[in-house]
């Protein structure tokens, strides 16, 4: 899950590969590289580690090409030293590639058979001796590529810039994403409307198997199949793409305020706020009262989400529920029932194994729904009803304001559906929907009492390793705060389900251990206080986050308490996600750790 562009120019484009990078650096920073054409001669400045170490290299150079690719990479094959960052080239043409090249091993070996010398260890290079070889045999740049893309096995996106060539770029997409975009001063390729955002006014996305011939004049699209075919060409609004941190010193942080703000607008679009009931902004493709099961599939983040709806479907719409993490899922032949109803769950809506099980599930006869920020991303597409979060752009790697938006939109869904399936009355619609309304101004003020959270954060920053835990939907919510913490500040942390502890991990507690109990006000309190209870006679160091009045009926000695208020709700975890992520964000930050990119992750994962 590499971020790629190419940029067909009337000026030199290096400084434009390099702004549309930036924008695509959430995709992966392990190195980065550009290619330009300069009197006809391909020039490579490629750095390993992230973008500003290509920016250091291309101060030293001056670049006058007006076409060129550029690329930054999450590495999967080879490791990210400067040889294997991209472009990757040959005599003919350089390319950059997104994805993996599954039968690359074969390839190198037949092409090296033929006198082609491989420079790195990545899958990608394969990529460009395929087609610089075709090219050989006499067929011209887009016959070559032709030629060459049906001889790929896996998943990609790639944009080829050649030799001979100051006006052509050649485009092609199977599993990843790529778009094309005009503007004022050219035509541009790219990962995402986000890297276009600045240079382009119009946009239009390559469908699955699609490859696109652009030059400055003609764009020219042929599907999977090789006819040519058009496709459709929309407005880019670039102010919505707008890739800024505000007053804040990280995406993160910025993120985690935007909170209350997002969740209000997706709940906006969720319900009828005048008349207190749900109201859902899309026709379902099923009937609810016939539904046999839900099947949620999603990874990271959004599967936590999934996990935490279970309860609420279950419970709200009497919705027998299955959930897996997608990588699972997709491979474990699950029969699936009829009128069945799969959700997936993304905030990119291109992460490969959650694709690959919307995939799976349409293949049997599944309703699919999909819960996705990403608007034009291929899960939007290829759901039959498309359940969107309003969370607006998430830089920051770890998912935080998409998280609560994927659950405020599972809240709505739930009541929903219950209501269609006569298990809610209008009476408990009110009162959920009330409820609900809540979230976005309780989110408000656990935010406005972050300071006091801090020292909590970095009594934790001391720790190795930390356990949280919680009962009901407060266990998906300690498995995200472990998620958010290791990925944050690599401290080893686990979730549990608070009843579990006997079962084990109890054996760990001592006082250098920070145990974080989740404890809002439901049904389970009682219960998650009796497991504080345990920690606590072995001498535990307990961190609590509840009310006061839960921390009064806990009667044990804390080593920290965040205070939240009594808050009413069935839908109390999404505030409680809040001093989660700030807790998660602090200690990374009090350790020094870089929490917009922590190291080794990608925002959006499109391998396998
Ligand atoms: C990556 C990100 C996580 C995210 C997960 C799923 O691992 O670092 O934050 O939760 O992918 O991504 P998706 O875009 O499908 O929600």
């Amino acid at each position: 899950m590499c971020g790629i562009v190419g940029i067909l120019g009337r000026q030199p484009v290096a400084s434009s590969i390099v702004e549309a990078l930036r924008r695509l650096e959430y995709r992966g920073y392990d190195s980065a590289g550009l290619a330009t054409l300069e009197d006809g001669r391909l020039t490579r400045v490629r750095a390993s580690g992230k973008l500003h170490n290509l920016e250091e290299k291309l101060a030293a150079v001056r670049l006058t090409g007006e076409i060129g690719i550029g690329h930054t990479r999450w590495a999967t094959h080879g490791r990210p030293t400067e040889i294997n960052a991209h472009p990757h080239a040959s005599d003919k043409l350089a390319v950059v590639h997104n994805g993996i090249i599954e039968n690359f091993r074969e390839l190198r070996e037949e092409l090296t058979a033929k006198g082609h010398v491989f420079a790195t260890q990545t899958d990608s290079e394969a990529v460009a001796h395929l087609v610089t070889e075709a090219m050989r045999q006499g067929a011209g740049p887009a016959a070559a590529v032709a030629a060459a893309l049906p001889r790929l096995r896996g998943a990609f996106a790639l944009v080829f810039l050649f030799n001979a060539e100051p006006d052509l770029l050649i485009g092609a997409r199977r599993g990843s994403p790529l778009a094309v975009g005009w503007g004022a001063a050219g035509v541009y390729l790219g990962s995402d409307a986000l890297a276009l955002a600045p240079f382009a006014h119009t946009i239009a996305y390559l469908e699955e198997g699609d490859q696109v011939i652009a030059t400055r004049a003609h764009v020219v699209f042929h599907d999977a199949a090789g006819r040519e075919v058009e496709r459709r060409r929309q407005p880019l609004l670039a102010g919505s793409f707008l890739v800024d941190k505000g007053n804040f010193r990280h995406f993160m942080a910025k993120e985690i305020h935007e909170q209350p703000e997002v969740v209000g607008r997706t709940l906006a679009h969720y319900l009828d706020l005048a008349a207190g009931t749900v109201r859902l902004p899309f026709e379902l493709s099923f009937d609810p009262k016939t539904l046999s099961r839900v099947t949620i599939a999603a990874c990271g983040t959004a599967y936590y989400a999934g996990l935490t709806a279970r309860y609420w479907l279950e419970r709200l719409a009497r919705l027998a529920v299955d959930i897996d993490v997608a990588s699972e899922f997709r491979y474990r032949e699950a029969p699936l029932p009829e009128n069945g109803l799969t959700i997936v769950v993304s905030q990119s809506g291109e992460t490969a194994d959650t694709l690959a099980s919307l995939r799976y599930a349409k293949q049997h006869g599944q309703h699919i729904l999909g819960i996705v920020n990403v608007e034009t991303s291929t899960i939007a597409r290829e759901s039959d009803t498309l359940a969107l979060t309003l969370a607006g752009p998430e830089i920051g790697v770890a998912s935080t304001k998409a998280f609560t938006c994927q659950l405020a939109v599972f809240a709505c869904l739930a009541i929903a559906l219950g209501r269609a399936r006569g298990v809610l009355s209008e009476a408990d619609e009110k009162r959920l929907v009330g409820e609900l309304v809540t979230t976005p101004g309780l989110m408000a003020d656990a935010l406005n009492h972050e300071a006091r959270l801090e020292p909590v954060a970095h009594d934790i920053a001391r720790a190795s390793s930390v356990l949280y835990v919680g009962r009901g939907v407060a266990y998906p919510l300690a498995l995200e705060g472990a998620l958010k913490l290791k990925e944050l500040s690599y401290i080893h942390a686990e979730g549990y389900a608070a009843g579990e502890l006997k079962h084990g991990p109890i054996a760990l507690i001592d006082d250098n251990m920070p145990v974080i109990v989740l404890a809002p006000p439901d049904a389970t309190l009682e219960k998650t206080i009796s497991n504080l209870q345990e920690v606590a006679a072995r001498g535990g160091h307990i961190i609590f986050i509840g009310s006061a009045r839960a921390r009064e009926a806990a009667a044990a000695e804390l080593a920290g308490f965040v205070e939240l208020p009594d808050i009413a709700s069935a839908f109390a975890v999404i505030v409680y996600a809040v001093p989660v992520q700030l807790l998660a964000y602090h200690a990374a930050v009090f350790m020094g750790k870089d929490v917009d990119q922590p190291r080794n992750l990608a925002k959006s994962v499109t391998v396998e």
